[in-house]
């Protein structure tokens, strides 16, 4: 049977996003068999696909040291990371080769079935058989020449990462190294449930429904016997060993995530421009806040107040949270931030809430428009889009000008460098301030109403947004709003 791989899996493979193959599925240009891909269509699609190179065995060797610095005395005795890359590489070439001379075996067996029918009652059959068969064996050996680098690659990739598929809602993320199913699952985008990360509180629970996996933390919350028996195990404390599929809890909606308090230390603040500040901090361990990307918080300092801010940063660090905070002598936490915090203070956060969300389940294209600090809410979205990798496109328009300035424009131009599937406009702010003209002149020919857009502005801004909608005929609820 021809080999098929996930969707995740051959897009890492070609080195595309998820979701660039889910619009070739459904543009017609590759098929899919219950979810797969065939190898061999991939092959066909992606001719010029470079399976060895230095990008793929510099993250092999990052997920080599993730997973052996768990254990030093393993670590002493292992060989180097660039002789287990030529090992598994020369393993996975060595897979390939029996393979593809197991399915040549096959069909010679089935061709020698056909001559000795054939040959039946001849009066030279042994003599032809013979002469056949010298002719055969020729054509089946395997030279390095016909092995399939595909093959190779995706071997190499399973050896080094398992798949983990999440049901019911079928998200797919890959562990690597030695890391737990919970932090893979978060880096992955998903917004599994949890609560300690430190096997204390028992709220990653999730039930093993095939695969292997292993305990990698002792844990003081006590499972029990029928739990165990079902295959419930904690996701913060074990490991994936093959591909996994796990019945596991996710947040559908801004609903499903609690109320939490939780002390942050501020690592730093930086002062992108004299309007603007970065406020970067990090959660305790055990402590870590969770949330859905485009979230709020209330952060709160003893003897100085309270404030609300969007949260710049995506759930997948959860703990490093990141707040863009306007210079403004009328918020008593910007006026402390500005002119007296230093780092490894305390702040407490108190949160989150609000329903600016991303839709998971689209696949559409997205359309972000961000105006002025507006860009802190549309950072995370962003982010957390980049990391569940199921948007075949991502475009920014960022909106700025006057007392605004695009603050982290480089951070966005080097994404546009980087990611072959984002975009990135800045936009000069005028009276009217609608991004109509200026999306409808990049989408060109794109169906607008096929993307699925985000706001965080002001009023100008949604109304000129909403009216471009309409004179698409793109209903409005197609546009998820938040004010700045
Ligand atoms: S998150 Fe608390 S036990 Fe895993």
């Amino acid at each position: 049977m021809a080999k098929r791989i996930s969707l995740s899996r051959a897009a890492r493979l070609v080195g595309v996003k998820r979701g660039t193959l889910q619009q070739q599925i459904r543009a017609g240009e590759l098929k899919t068999f219950e979810g797969e891909i065939v190898l061999a269509d991939l092959l066909h699609a992606y001719p010029d696909a470079q399976f060895e190179d230095s990008s793929m065995l510099e993250r092999v060797e990052q997920i080599i040291e993730q997973a052996t610095f768990i254990n030093p005395e393993a670590s002493a005795r292992k060989p180097d990371n660039v002789a287990l890359n030529s090992r598994v590489m020369s393993l996975s070439k060595d897979l390939s080769r029996q393979n593809r001379l197991v399915s040549r075996y096959q069909q010679f067996t089935r061709e020698l079935d056909q001559q000795i029918e054939q040959l039946a009652g001849e009066p030279d059959a042994l003599h032809r058989l013979q002469q056949w068969l010298r002719q055969a064996e020729a054509k089946i050996s395997v030279d390095d020449d016909t092995i399939d680098q595909t093959f190779v690659s995706e071997t190499f990739l399973r050896v080094m990462s398992a798949q983990a598929t999440v049901i019911p809602s079928n998200h797919e993320f890959f562990v690597e190294g030695a890391e737990s199913i919970l932090e893979a699952g978060l880096r992955g985008g998903l917004a599994l449930n949890y609560g300690c990360s430190n096997g204390n509180c028992g709220l990653c629970k999730l039930r093993v429904v095939s695969g292997d996996v292993r305990k990698i933390k002792h844990h003081d919350y006590s499972l029990t016997e029928a739990e165990k028996g079902l295959g419930y195990v904690l996701g913060c404390c074990n490991t994936a060993l093959t591909d996994v599929v796990l019945e596991a809890d996710e947040a559908r909606g801004s609903s499903d995530i609690p109320q939490q308090n939780i002390p942050l230390r501020i690592k730093k603040i930086d002062h992108p421009d004299e309007d603007v500040m970065i406020l970067t901090t990090r959660t305790p361990r055990t402590s870590r806040l969770r949330f859905l990307a485009g979230q709020r918080a209330t952060l709160s300092i003893e003897h100085v107040g309270s404030s609300f801010y969007p949260i710049a940063s995506c759930p997948c660090d959860d703990m490093n949270l990141q707040f863009h905070i306007a210079v403004d002598k009328e918020d008593p936490i910007a006026c402390y931030l500005d002119e007296s915090a230093r780092s490894n203070e305390m702040l407490s956060l108190e949160g989150p809430s609000g329903s600016f969300v991303l839709n998971e389940d689209s696949p559409n294209p997205l359309v972000f428009i961000a105006q002025g600090i507006g860009f802190a809410s549309i950072k995370g979205l962003i982010e957390h889009a980049m990391a569940l990798d199921v948007a075949p496109q991502i475009y920014l328009f960022w909106i700025a000008g006057g007392d605004e300035s695009h603050y982290l424009g480089n951070l966005c131009r080097a994404w546009n460098d980087a990611l072959d599937n984002f975009e990135y406009l800045p936009l000069e702010s005028c009276a009217s301030n609608n991004p109509g003209d200026a999306i409808m002149e990049r989408l060109g020919s794109d169906e607008p109403a096929g993307f699925d857009y985000y706001l965080c502005g002001d009023d100008v801004t949604r109304i000129g947004t909403q009216r471009f909608l309409e004179s698409r005929g793109i209903p409005v609820n197609q546009l998820r709003y938040e004010p700045i």
